[in-house]
């Protein structure tokens, strides 16, 4: 018998193939067996379709089709009709039609998967890395992969059309310094010595400028040794840019096109141009973090002078221990309860505060544990301050700012998340400028880089760089949306003076510097031109598109949160005869 060729994909039947013969290959995703007649759904990346075998008219078929079970691999030949009516189902795209089988072919059969694969099981993560094949074969999880592609095909095209080339640059490499530990790959041939796997392409993509590509791209996998979040995963996908000659308004113009383009051509979303941007130190002050979450209010307030002399003790020693009182206003909670309340202190000692205060205004004036404490006065100027109407709930944490703004700034996304004061599919773009160029690093004892060491300051603070330097504002930019960093970049330093005097900033000594930047220095001793760039986190920009909650959902072969990969067994042992040529010894921990 001639061998079947698929003619259709069974979600694109329709009403207009009715009465004409298709072929169809795809996974046995259910199997109603009804004695003379077989109901089976059909499924391949596009959707389902259903296929109907009856004994009266091809008792082959039907035989076939009774021992055919879920996941099995088959083809069916068959004719489109119309369903009757009331067996039509309106919530699926081949809904009206079905497909009387009069041939049907086991490709291969498919032993009993693990769990039923379908959207909306109940299945653990482990199980799902496990048989990954089988997960992406869900609906749900293929469709994310699918705008994956259109997502990186959209930057792709963007790129290409204003004038970036895409270059590859090396996987294997030296330590580039982002921020996290690297993974390392050991040499063979010179032993004792190892690559670095990228944390970015950083200086390669510093270095094509020197070359004089003048706008590069690189969709690119990157690499760091961190500890994993939802969002964060050891090996991730950046959108890397790099560019020569422009300024940071450029940079965000194009980068402003990049990203709206692709929510156009992607879901249909229209972004608001120009970007809102906030600097960096009012991002601090209103939302208390550097990734705020601007879909709703809400904002942190700061009542540290209404209270530096209040009888209340806890606020009044924190502000003049050089602290902040600062408070939200949570307005009419409806369902907030006094134990929910409770239940904040934990979420703001992950932070370091000691715990959380807080009043309800009822028709009778504050209920709080702190009323008593504080002058008639000092309420009247917070209500003021808040908007503290009958209904609400202010919260309040007292401490140093580092302890303060994270703790009431991610509680006020657990808050807002919780009481559902966050509207879905709304996309809130914001730069996030002037970062702080370094920060002090109590781990390593001395100051590092916010962004990267080849960050260049701003051209107004550099007097400030050996005198001042926590007060020297960066030339640098993140893009976050709804609460997630999606993106990060800077001008960057362009002369090899000012090069070296940040690596001494950063207590790198010359001899280092020269061992592991020499060949960037001396680039940028060879005409490298002004020039800056960013790189967003495709995985990141995927996830929030596809209103996925992690990364593990839109990477195909993601890792888990300990950084393995329960499918292929990543990271395993290796044979003895490997290290011994590798010239390493491994220590078992
Ligand atoms: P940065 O370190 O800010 O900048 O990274 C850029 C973007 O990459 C994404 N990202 C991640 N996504 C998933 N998992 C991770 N572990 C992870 N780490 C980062 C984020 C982030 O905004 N070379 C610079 C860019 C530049 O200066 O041009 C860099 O890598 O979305």
């Amino acid at each position: 018998m001639q061998q079947l060729k698929r003619s259709k994909y069974c979600g694109d039947v329709a009403k207009e193939d009715i009465g004409s013969m298709v072929t169809l290959m795809g996974w046995v995703q259910r199997k109603r067996d009804l004695g003379n007649l077989v109901f089976l759904s059909l499924r391949d990346r596009t959707g389902i379709c259903q296929i109907v075998c009856t004994n009266d008219d091809y008792p082959e078929v039907h035989s076939v089709a009774r021992i055919i079970k879920p996941e099995f691999c088959v083809a069916i030949q068959g004719k489109v009709e119309l369903r009757p009516e009331k067996m039509r189902n309106p919530r699926m795209k081949t809904g009206d039609i079905e497909v009387y089988a009069h041939r049907i072919e086991v490709l291969n059969k498919a032993n009993t998967p693990p769990f039923v694969v379908e959207d909306g099981v109940e299945v653990s993560d482990a199980m799902r890395l496990r048989y990954r094949y089988l997960d992406l074969r869900r609906p749900e999880i293929q469709a994310n992969i699918f705008l994956r592609h259109k997502v990186t095909m959209a930057a792709r095209r963007y790129l290409d059309e204003n004038g970036f080339i895409e270059v590859e640059t090396p996987v294997l490499t030296r330590s580039t310094p982002e921020g996290a530990r690297d993974y390392l790959v050991p040499s063979r041939v010179a032993s004792g010595r190892f690559y670095a796997l990228p944390q970015s392409p950083q200086l390669f993509k510093q270095l094509l400028m020197v070359a004089g590509f003048d706008r590069y791209y690189q969709i690119v996998k990157c690499f760091r040794d961190e500890d994993l979040r939802a969002d964060r995963q050891p090996e991730f996908t950046q959108i890397d840019m790099e560019m020569s000659f422009l300024d940071i308004d450029d940079i965000l113009g194009l980068s402003e096109g990049l990203i709206s383009y692709v929510f156009r051509e992607t879901e249909g979303v229209e972004l608001k141009k120009p970007f809102t941007r906030l600097e960096y130190k009012e991002a601090m002050a209103l939302y208390g973090v550097d990734k705020p979450d601007t879909r709703f209010g809400m904002l942190l307030s700061d009542i540290s002078e209404i209270v530096r002399d209040s009888g209340f003790n806890v606020f009044s020693s924190a502000v003049n221990a050089g602290g902040v009182v600062k408070a939200i206003n949570v307005k009419a909670p409806h369902g907030l309860s006094r134990k929910d309340i409770e239940g904040f202190a934990d979420i703001v000692k992950t932070y370091g505060a000691r715990g959380v205060l807080w009043a309800r205004r009822t028709g009778d004036g504050w209920k709080s544990p702190i009323a008593q404490f504080l002058k008639a006065e000092e309420m009247r100027s917070i209500a003021e301050k808040l908007g503290f109407e009958i209904g609400d709930i202010l919260i309040f944490v007292a401490g140093s700012p580092d302890v303060v703004n994270p703790s009431l700034g991610n509680l006020r996304v657990h808050i807002a998340e919780k009481l559902s004061l966050i509207p879905e599919d709304t996309y809130n773009p914001v730069w996030i400028v002037r970062f702080p160029l370094l920060e002090w690093s109590e781990e390593d004892q001395r100051l590092v880089a916010r962004h990267h060491p080849f960050t260049s300051p701003m051209e107004e603070d550099i007097d400030l760089l050996e005198t001042e330097p926590l007060a020297v504002r960066a030339r640098s930019y993140d893009l976050v949306i709804n609460g997630y960093e999606v993106g990060g970049g800077s001008i960057r330093i362009h002369s090899r003076d000012l090069q070296q005097m940040m690596f001494r900033i950063l207590g790198i000594s010359e001899e280092e510097s020269m061992r592991k930047f020499g060949f960037l220095l001396e680039a940028l001793d060879y005409g490298a031109p002004p020039h800056g760039g960013i790189a967003f986190g495709l995985d990141r920009l995927v996830m929030i598109l596809a209103g996925a909650s992690s990364l593990r959902d839109v990477i195909a072969f993601p890792k888990t949160q300990k950084a393995v990969c329960p499918l292929t067994g990543a990271p395993a042992e290796v044979d003895d005869k490997q290290i011994a040529e590798l010239g390493i010894k491994v220590i078992k921990k």
